[in-house]
């Protein structure tokens, strides 16, 4: 590190420092809020208290390579004492101590990414760049860091125990990786008349394998406060499986979520708007065989399997394809009281064979993810009425 760099460092740490005098809280990411205003106050950094800011020369450690990312403050227990940590674009984390500035660990990643390797920028090299982020919960802090790899320049998320630096199991993640092998989908809530639908409870629904919902606020902006900021009606879901997304909601469920087919993609943002109704959903009724069931298997893709020589067809001896009649005849008369249950409607293999299971069940695929997706509504209806071939 160039001395002039150096110096940079120090008195930008030695600020840091002032501001972080011993009765203050921890600073745990980037201008101390998720919304990144910067706007907070600092106890005791008063105009009179200015006047007599100085820079403290014995706070003076070298540390190496250039600082773009906010130092950040981390004070574990609240009468304990401090630290500062330093992340610089060599790939080199520092913790240091609040009132001298010694080095109390410090952990060096694999090197950073020099600038002739890069498309554009002006860092040279190209290491940590954002302000990291600390989790008090788990006294671990987590930062991004552009690194040379064999294959390239690549981002990888770390998380370090605070308490000695060292690198939490299980990272870094691998961000073009990750980002590859699922999708993401971001998801409008509204109201039958189209507006923004805001307060739906996170317990009340999910995208099948997915990470969610995480709420976005009015602004857009992703908080930690779910529900309640949630004024935007925009959720977002992380690492979808690729396919199309499904969406469960729980029996108890407050509200009825009607989700599109969202088709999802690895590496890809899906985006999809949602009608969400109060209470239960309606319950259909004076179901229709032919009109209102036997549609469903093609429309939910079970012929492929139920027919010709289809999987479903072979293992599971169903036939899904072909007239109504026969269709009935496969579900009702030929194994009695197995497919189609009249005394336990929900226990009926029609319906327990495509939905999820805990255990799961012998059947390769789950098309019902809920007992609210409106097929299976259908479905059960039509077995509480009787099962007529109507
Ligand atoms: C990916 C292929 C596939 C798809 C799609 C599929 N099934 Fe199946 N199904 C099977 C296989 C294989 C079995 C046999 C499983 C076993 O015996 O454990 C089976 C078994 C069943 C059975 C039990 C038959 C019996 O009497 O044992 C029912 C009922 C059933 N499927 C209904 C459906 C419905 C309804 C759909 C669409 C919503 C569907 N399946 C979609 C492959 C499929």
């Amino acid at each position: 590190m160039r001395l002039t760099e150096r110096r940079r460092a120090a008195a930008a740490l030695a600020l840091a420092l002032l501001w972080a005098a011993p009765a203050l809280a921890s600073v745990l990411t980037y201008h101390n809020s998720n919304r990144r205003h910067g706007l907070y106050v600092v106890p005791g950094l008063t105009f009179a208290a200015a006047g007599t800011m100085h820079r403290d020369t014995r706070f003076a450690p070298a540390l190496t390579g250039q600082i773009f990312a906010q130092p950040l403050y981390w004070r574990p227990r609240e009468a304990g004492p401090g630290h500062v940590v330093v992340a610089t674009e060599a790939n080199i984390v520092y913790a240091l101590d609040e009132a001298t500035g010694a080095i109390e660990w410090q952990t060096a990643l694999p090197p950073p990414v020099p600038h002739k390797k890069l498309p554009c920028g002006n860092i040279d090299p190209l290491g940590i760049t954002g302000t990291p982020v600390i989790d008090p919960a788990t006294a671990r802090v987590y930062f991004d860091a552009q690194t040379l790899t064999a294959d390239g320049p690549r981002h990888k998320i770390y998380a370090l125990s605070l308490s000695d630096g060292a690198i939490v199991s299980g990272w870094p993640l691998d961000v073009q990786t990750a980002a590859a092998a699922k999708g993401t989908v971001l998801l409008h809530l509204v109201d039958a008349a189209g507006a923004s639908r805001a307060g739906v409870a996170a317990t009340s629904f999910t995208i099948t394998g997915g990470n969610g919902p995480h709420f976005l606020d009015a602004n857009m902006m992703a908080v930690t406060a779910a529900t309640s900021s949630s004024k935007s009606g925009w959720v977002v879901f992380f690492d979808v499986p690729p396919g199309i997304a499904g969406l469960t909601q729980p029996g108890s469920a407050a509200v009825t979520i009607e989700m599109p087919a969202v088709p999802v993609a690895a590496g890809v943002v899906s985006i999809a708007r949602a009608r969400v109704g109060d209470g239960a959903p309606a319950l259909p009724s004076n179901v229709s065989f032919s009109t209102q069931i036997v549609p469903i298997f093609a429309a939910r893709g079970c012929v492929a399997c139920h027919s010709g020589s289809g999987t479903g067809k072979d293992l599971g001896d169903l036939t899904l394809s072909g007239s109504a009649n026969l269709i009935y005849k496969e579900l009702v008369t030929e194994k009695p009281n197995t497919r189609v249950r009249l005394a336990a409607p929900e226990t009926s293999l029609i319906l327990t064979m495509p939905s999820r299971e805990d255990p799961p069940d012998g059947h390769p695929n789950v098309t019902f993810t809920g007992p609210r997706d409106p097929d299976y509504l259908k479905l059960l209806v039509w077995i509480r009425e009787g099962a007529k071939n109507n």
